[in-house]
């Protein structure tokens, strides 16, 4: 009997039958391996950082199985959250602080601070030494998500249990805050540090080229080639555009997988994804006070101002998360349809346009912050917003 698609393609959950395995940096060894060595190096924290969807956690999952592993998410902590009592009860081992805090006054809790202090640390030790005789390694994912003061106070209960040999990872994203980690000098030569780099197109091809052959479909190299181009570093939006050709493929009756059915599957999988606002605010840009905004009239006779050029030029072939200036501004040069006496846009119009843009975005939520316009290059940062806007338009 063949599998279903579902167990095969995985875009939120941990794929087992299309894992795929990546060289660590430049070398010849895999990931898995670098953080086998990292957790077996006593006394040392190991530190994961990578962009959002990279496989981080997945990654984590694989080296050390799903027995052994214990998520905490750094969203799990605020300022009253005791650290020993979240990694206890994760376990499901009673906790002595908390007894002990219950049964004292606010008042008896102060003066018999000592006391309580002692037990604290004798529970905390019984922690310690449960998770290391039953193999547990404690995962902290998503980091970023404590508060900088929780952070703190997180960074230095591991500080002392990674010297009593627990085994801990703290996961996060790149230019977030896990400077408590990095940057604390407490724990300098106490880190293993890795960093996930975004998928390369050969290791993103093997996910569908696994997968079909799991599901018996017969894929070209040349679709998989495609796929890979598309679902732009993204291994999550590889599992998801798969799966949307499986279900496509089942609802037709079809076995091939052709061009057709791949620019379907593009736009059935947008349907995943909500970045409609986010392509309107940067469509629109800052607020115009009253001013008019110069029109330009496209090849494919839209009348679109700088703003809503920038939005088409982002979505054109290839797709690109990194884009230099000069192939933007040609790009939106390419999109203008000049009438008799007028001129191409300057470069510094088009720059300045930009930098308001980049603000705009800057002020609001997370979500917003799919592009970034830095150093002459415009930056995607996030495939599936890039995915979305060239095929979850309804004119895209
Ligand atoms: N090694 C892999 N092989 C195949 N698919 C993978 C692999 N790693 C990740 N994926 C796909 O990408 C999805 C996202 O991976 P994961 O949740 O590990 O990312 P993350 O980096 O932890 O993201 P976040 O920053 O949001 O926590 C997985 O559910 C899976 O579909
Ligand atoms: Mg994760």
């Amino acid at each position: 009997m063949t599998m279903r698609a579902e167990k095969v393609f995985k875009p939120g959950a941990y794929p087992t039958y299309t894992y795929v395995s990546r060289h660590y940096e430049d070398t010849d060894i895999s990931y898995e391996l670098r953080l086998k060595q990292a957790l077996r190096t006593a006394g040392c924290l190991t530190s994961i950082i990578g962009p959002s969807k990279m496989g981080k956690t997945i990654l984590c999952e694989k080296v050390i199985g799903l027995d052994n592993i214990v998520e905490i998410s750094g969203a799990d902590f605020n300022e009253n959250t005791d650290f020993w009592a979240t990694v206890a009860a994760k376990v499901e081992l009673p906790y002595m602080g908390e007894i002990t805090t219950e049964r004292f006054s606010k008042t008896e809790e102060i003066t018999d601070r000592d006391g309580k202090n002692e037990k604290y640390v004798l529970s905390k030790d019984k922690i310690i030494e449960y998770y290391i005789q039953h193999n547990k390694v404690l995962v902290i994912d998503d980091f970023h998500y404590a508060s900088p003061e929780m952070q703190i106070k997180i960074a230095q209960q591991l500080k002392d249990a990674i010297r009593r040999e627990l085994k801990v990872i703290v996961v996060s994203l790149p230019h977030r805050s896990d400077d408590a980690i990095r940057q604390n000098a407490d724990l300098s030569g106490r880190l293993s540090l890795i960093t996930i780099d975004t998928w390369k197109e050969e290791d993103l091809k093997k996910i569908a080229l696994m997968g079909f052959e799991k599901l018996n479909i017969n894929i070209t190299d040349a679709v998989a080639e495609k796929l890979a181009v598309e679902c732009l570093t993204s291994p999550q939006l590889m599992q998801y555009i798969c799966l949307s050709i499986c279900t496509l493929l089942e609802d037709e009756n079809k076995q091939e997988v052709t061009d057709e059915i791949l620019e379907k599957a593009y736009k059935f999988t947008t349907v995943n994804f909500s970045y409609a606002d986010v392509v309107n605010t940067m469509g629109k840009g800052p607020n115009q006070r009253g001013q008019q905004r110069k029109m330009y009239e496209t090849i494919d006779g839209k009348l679109l101002d700088m703003y809503g050029l920038i939005v088409e030029s982002l979505a054109k072939n290839p797709p690109l998360t990194e884009i230099s200036f000069e192939t933007f501004y040609s790009r939106i040069i390419q999109l203008i349809k000049l009438s008799a006496n007028e001129k191409n846009p300057e470069k510094s119009i088009v720059k300045e346009h930009l930098r308001k843009l980049q603000n705009v975005l800057e002020a609001k939520e997370e979500i917003y912050r799919a592009i970034e316009w830095k150093d002459g290059k415009v930056y995607v940062l996030d495939p599936l917003f890039l995915f979305y806007l060239r095929w979850g338009r309804k004119n895209g």
